[in-house]
C-alpha cells in the first residue's frame, strides 16, 4: 500500500495538444480519490501517465518513496481496470482472473489461492469455470476487478469502470466497489465523468476542467464551498443556477439585483463573503441550488423574511417525492464552459427549483419562489472564482 504524489504533472501529446497542465495531487495511503470532469478534460490522460501507459511530459510521479517517471508499467505495482474490461473470451473466469499471475510465473498453487480469494470477495466463486460470454454485465465487470485484485497491487487505477453497465447495475456496483476498496485498503484513483458517482464513492473528489485541476476536497466541501462557478455547476444535480447579478451596498444592507429581482443578503452570507461590499455597483455571478428554493406557499416567510422570485412557471416536472419547477428569470445566465452542460441545465436556461411535491404551480401560471439567501454562492464575474478574500 502506498501514497501517490503528482507534482506539477503535464502531458503534451506528440501533435502538440496539452491535455494535462501542471497537475498537483496528494493521495493518501488507502484513500479513494475520484478524478471527475467533463469528457476531454484530461482524466484518462492523467490516469494513463500514473499507470505508465503514457509518458509524463513534465513533473514528477512519486508512489510511496519511489519516483516512477522512468519505471516500466509492469514494475509500478499498479493494477488498472478499464472501461472495456478486455476479458479473454476463450478463457474461463478463473484463467482470466489469474492470467497476469501466470504471466509472472507465480506458482500454480498460489494462483489458485489468490483467484479463489478474489472470487470470494467478488461473489464469483460459482462461475469460475464459465467463459465471459456466459456472464452478466455485472459479473464481467467483477471479473475485471478480480484481475486487478489478485495482483495485490499498492495502487488501483480505474477508468470509468461502470460505464458499460445499465443504470441500475451501476448504482449497485458503485456501492460494491467502494465497499471492496475499503476492505482491501488499497489506494485507489477512480476516473469518471459522472459527478454522482464521484460524490457517492469518493473519500475526496478532484475536479478537472480543460487539463487543469479546479478543486480537491471531500464531497461535502465541494458541494458546500465550490471554489469557482464551474465546480458549483458541475457538482450537484440538477445543476446550480448561475446568473449575473449586480451588488448594491445600502446603509443597512447589501442587495443583489438579478434582473428585476432584488435579494437582500442575509447576515450569514455577508459573513461568508466579507468582501462583497467591495463589489458595490459591480457585476458578480450569483449561484443558487435548486434545493435552496421552495414554492413560497410552503415557507413560513414571516419567520424567515428572505428573498423570492415572482416568475412565469415554464415547466413543472413531478418526480413523486419532489417537483422540479423551471421558471423564467430576466437575468443573464452564466456559461461556465462545461462542454457536457447541455444535458444539465433547465429548459431554455431558465432557473430550476426543487420544491415540495404538494405544489400547485404549473406551466403557464405565475409563481412565487422563495430563496434561502443564506445559501447563495457568489463568484467574481471576470474570474468566476468564489468571492472570499481579495
Ligand atoms: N494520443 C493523443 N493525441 C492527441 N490528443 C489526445 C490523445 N489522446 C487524447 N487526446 C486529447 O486529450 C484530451 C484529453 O483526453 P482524455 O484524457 O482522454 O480525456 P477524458 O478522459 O477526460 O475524457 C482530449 O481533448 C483528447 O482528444
Ligand atoms: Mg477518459
Amino acid at each position: 500500500m502506498a501514497s501517490v504524489h503528482l507534482r506539477e504533472i503535464s502531458k503534451q501529446y506528440p501533435n502538440g495538444y496539452r491535455a494535462v497542465k501542471g497537475l498537483n495531487l496528494e493521495i493518501e495511503d488507502g484513500e479513494f480519490l475520484v478524478l471527475v470532469g467533463p469528457s476531454g478534460c484530461g482524466k484518462s490522460t492523467a490516469l494513463r501517465m500514473i499507470a505508465g501507459l503514457e509518458d509524463i511530459t513534465d513533473g514528477k510521479l512519486v508512489i510511496g518513496e519511489r519516483t516512477l517517471n522512468d519505471i516500466e508499467p509492469k514494475d509500478r505495482d499498479i493494477a488498472m481496470v478499464f472501461q472495456n474490461y478486455a476479458l479473454y473470451p476463450h478463457m474461463s473466469v478463473k484463467d482470466n482472473i489469474g492470467f497476469a499471475l501466470s504471466l509472472r510465473k507465480v506458482p500454480k498453487k498460489e494462483i489458485t489461492t489468490r483467484v479463489n480469494h478474489a472470487a470470494e470477495i467478488l461473489e464469483l466463486s460459482p462461475v469460475l469455470n464459465r467463459k465471459p460470454g456466459q456472464l452478466s454485465g455485472g459479473q464481467r465487470q467483477r471479473v475485471a476487478m478480480g484481475r486487478a485484485i489478485v495482483r495485490e497491487p499498492s495502487v488501483f487505477l480505474m477508468d470509468e469502470p461502470l460505464s458499460n453497465l445499465d443504470a441500475k447495475l451501476r448504482v449497485q456496483m458503485r456501492a460494491e466497489i467502494a465497499k471492496i476498496q475499503k476492505s482491501l485498503g488499497i489506494t485507489t484513483i477512480y476516473v469518471t465523468h459522472d459527478q454522482v458517482e464521484a460524490m457517492t464513492m469518493a473519500d475526496r473528489v478532484a475536479v478537472m476542467k480543460g487539463g487543469h485541476l479546479q478543486q480537491v476536497g471531500s464531497p461535502k466541501e465541494l458541494y458546500n464551498s465550490p471554489t469557482n462557478a464551474f465546480v458549483g455547476a458541475f457538482i450537484g444535480s440538477p445543476s446550480m443556477n448561475l446568473f449575473e447579478g449586480t451588488v448594491e451596498v445600502k446603509t443597512h444592507e447589501t442587495v443583489l439585483h438579478l434582473g428585476t429581482t432584488e435579494l437582500t443578503l442575509s447576515e450569514q452570507t455577508r459573513q461568508i463573503y466579507p468582501n462583497i461590499n467591495t463589489y458595490h455597483n459591480s457585476k458578480i455571478v450569483v449561484g443558487f441550488r435548486p434545493e435552496d428554493l421552495e414554492d413560497a406557499a410552503f415557507v413560513d416567510t414571516s419567520e424567515n423574511a428572505q428573498g423570492y422570485f415572482e416568475s412565469d412557471i415554464l415547466l413543472a416536472e413531478e418526480l413523486g417525492a419532489e417537483t422540479m419547477i423551471h421558471f423564467s428569470l430576466d437575468a443573464t445566465p452564466v456559461d461556465v464552459g462545461d462542454p457536457d452542460a447541455v444535458e444539465k441545465v433547465g429548459a431554455n436556461g431558465a432557473a430550476v427549483a426543487r420544491v415540495d411535491s404538494r405544489t400547485t404551480l404549473t406551466a403557464g401560471t405565475r409563481g412565487k419562489i422563495f430563496i434561502n439567501t443564506s445559501r447563495l454562492h457568489l463568484f467574481d464575474a471576470s474570474t468566476q472564482q468564489a468571492i472570499k478574500s481579495r
